[in-house]
């Protein structure tokens, strides 16, 4: 519906005085009520690729899909603009940029004053998660720009629905967004539109709304999923009692039938999308494992005292470099239509590629700048943050319950990062606290780090750019959880980036990583007992599933040692950490902290699996 008054397409009086006074700030020439209508979609579509923003891929090998290139200033999320604003500067905490909500607002009013002039005003309703689900959540983004309204379409369940549902008194999210380009002045429209000097990506926690200016890309400007699903999403679940993650969600069916769902945090760039939609390796048929998610979870505890997940998106925004029938055959099969590629390159016949997509590569493309590209030409074809969006009910292993109002219940959380010395493959967390202590704790080495010292960048659950209040308080959050659980999850570390001397990874990772997780599965049901190690419970040798790989006990060994030293210095630099949040860490952590270093201290200098293996 296109207008700049009514009729609306909504009764919630709310959004109708939330548009109005939008429309009168950013003075667009056109307003549109997203519908989420095939009809709609294949107006904008047009109306992109007219504008030479969008190129629209061959037909016949990417039905209904387009390549796009972003401004080479606009190619990623931007921490160091994105603002937590409430009221009190502790709330936000000391691993987020705060800024004064009112000082915000007002420089945000002063840029969004007139910035959607000559341009139209999409306003975009939707639901995160099934709609109607008690565990779903309705925002409504207003944004200028078109590429976002496509990609909101695949990321989340949009439209008319959505408006229906939230009636004339339901609540929603606040999202406001534009790419700041306003034509006036005879300004030209550009295919990428975006102020890169002007950008603020802006949270105001305690009215629960969303204020982005600047940007047109991923989590900057598709504000249901990292500004909504997890920052303000993360406040709202401390409110209520239920947790809001950057997790995964997969479901691991055995031979018999049985079926176990597991959530899992990952840093970003380590594989979350990989091992959501795994295909279990050879030695493991019979098995299976369904993806949910592959990124957020949003996790409520239920009646029967389990927690419950729901993926809050509907759509895949996954990296593109180094994705492959060989990595994730799984990923590759959801983006054959019906999907969105940004900073991807162009093949001479109307497709993408990207490195990593083929082990040879193709012999002319044009790169994601646009120019010519040939192999050895000494660039990338794509950006190394280039991405697709892909609709998730595409996934040839989509979960059957992916939709199920009800959410999954979760029986284990894993928490990873990229550790190339030291973190042993996989342990099981000695009880709830521990176990939130060794999220809480987590580390990842930069990708890109050079030859010595690895660097290191503390990232508590995955969650160090997403959670949207301090994090000391968050601890505290996922603590009383589990303290009010009948039946918590196990929680779980596991680490598949260990290296040799020589700097080769010890594991081979992928679909191997199955073998770890059916240790976890075989945990949560009691199958087997495992062997306390310093750091936490392991499983031996024989403990876990070799069928159809051969990989050395001596190597396993390895794998899993535990070096008092280091291991200690870990515990000590959990300190450093900790003190960024004075009083308001939980005392927990200073106990776990001390009983994890008295283990240590107890331990022989390089702890083996098998008491016999023991060096001291
Ligand atoms: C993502 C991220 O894009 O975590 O999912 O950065
Ligand atoms: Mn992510």
């Amino acid at each position: 519906m296109d207008s700049l008054a009514a009729p609306y397409p909504t009764t919630n009086q709310k959004l109708i005085d939330w548009v109005e006074e939008m429309v009168a700030l950013c003075k667009p020439d056109r307003v549109h009520w997203c519908s989420g209508s095939d009809e709609e979609w294949k107006r904008l579509t047009d109306r992109m690729v007219d504008a030479g923003t969008f190129i629209r891929l061959n037909p016949e090998k990417r039905p209904n899909s387009f390549l796009v290139r972003s401004d080479p200033n606009d190619v990623a999320r931007v921490e160091d603009k994105t603002f937590i604003c409430s009221t009190n500067k502790k709330d936000a905490g000391p691993t987020n940029n705060w800024a004064d909500p009112r000082e915000m607002k007002t420089k945000l009013t002063g840029l969004f004053d007139g910035c959607m002039r000559g341009r139209e005003m999409h306003i975009v309703p939707f639901s995160m998660g099934p709609i109607g689900s008690p565990i779903s959540q309705i925002g409504v983004e207003i944004s200028d720009s078109a590429y976002v309204v496509l990609n909101m379409r695949i990321m989340t369940r949009m439209g008319q629905e959505v408006l229906d549902a939230l009636g004339s008194d339901g609540d929603f999210v606040p999202c406001l967004h534009s790419v700041g380009q306003p034509l006036v002045d005879g300004r030209e429209n550009v295919a990428w539109p975006c102020d890169p000097s002007n950008t603020y990506i802006a949270h105001f926690p305690e009215d629960r709304t969303i204020w982005s200016f600047g940007s047109g890309y991923g989590g900057n400007a598709l504000l249901g999923k990292k500004c909504f699903a997890l920052r303000i999403a993360s406040v709202m679940a401390r409110d209520e009692g239920w947790l809001a993650e950057h997790m995964l969600i997969l479901g691991v069916e055995d031979p018999k039938g049985e079926k176990t769902y597991v959530a899992a945090a990952f840093p970003s760039a380590c594989g979350k999308t990989n091992f959501a939609m795994m295909v279990p390796p050879e030695g493991f048929e019979g098995w299976k494992i369904w993806c949910v998610g592959d990124d957020i979870a949003w996790i409520k505890p239920g009646e029967d005292g389990k927690l419950y997940a729901i993926n809050p998106e509907a759509g895949f925004f996954g990296v593109a470099p180094g994705t492959s029938y060989k990595t994730n055959q799984n990923a590759m099969d959801s983006l054959k239509a019906n999907s969105i590629f940004t900073n991807v390159a162009l093949t001479d016949d109307g497709d993408v590629w990207w490195e990593g997509m083929t082990d040879e590569e193709p012999e002319h493309l044009i790169d994601w700048l646009g120019n010519d590209w040939t192999p050895g030409c000494g660039r990338k074809s794509s950006h190394p943050n280039s991405r697709f969006t892909a609709p998730a009910a595409q996934c040839p292993v989509i979960d059957p319950a992916w939709e199920d109002p009800k959410g999954v219940p979760i029986s284990a959380f894993l928490f990873g990062g990229r550790m190339s010395k030291n973190m042993p493959l996989v342990y099981q967390a000695f009880n709830w606290s521990h176990g939130v202590y060794s999220a809480a704790t987590m580390g990842s080495e930069a990708t890109a780090a050079a030859v010595g010292q690895a660097a290191m960048r503390r990232d508590p659950m995955a969650m160090i750019p997403f959670c949207g209040y301090n994090m000391a308080d968050y601890f505290t959050h996922w603590l009383n959880v589990g303290r009010h659980l009948a039946n918590p999850p196990r929680i779980f570390r596991v680490n598949w980036f260990r290296k040799d001397d020589q700097g080769n990874f010890i594991w081979p990772g992928f679909g191997q990583n199955m073998r770890v997780l059916r240790w976890v599965v075989d945990r949560v049901h009691g199958r087997t007992a495992p062997v306390e190690s310093p750091v936490g419970w392991m499983p031996r040798y024989e403990d876990i599933d070799w069928s159809g790989l051969d990989f050395p006990s001596e190597t396993y060994y390895e794998l899993m040692a535990v070096d008092r030293e280091a291991g200690t210095q870990e515990a000590h630099a959990h300190e450093e950490l900790f003190d960024k949040f004075f009083d308001r860490l939980p005392k927990e952590f200073i106990y776990e902290r001390e009983l994890l270093r008295s283990r240590l201290w107890r331990s022989p200098d390089h702890w083996f699996l098998q008491a016999e293996r023991q060096t001291d």
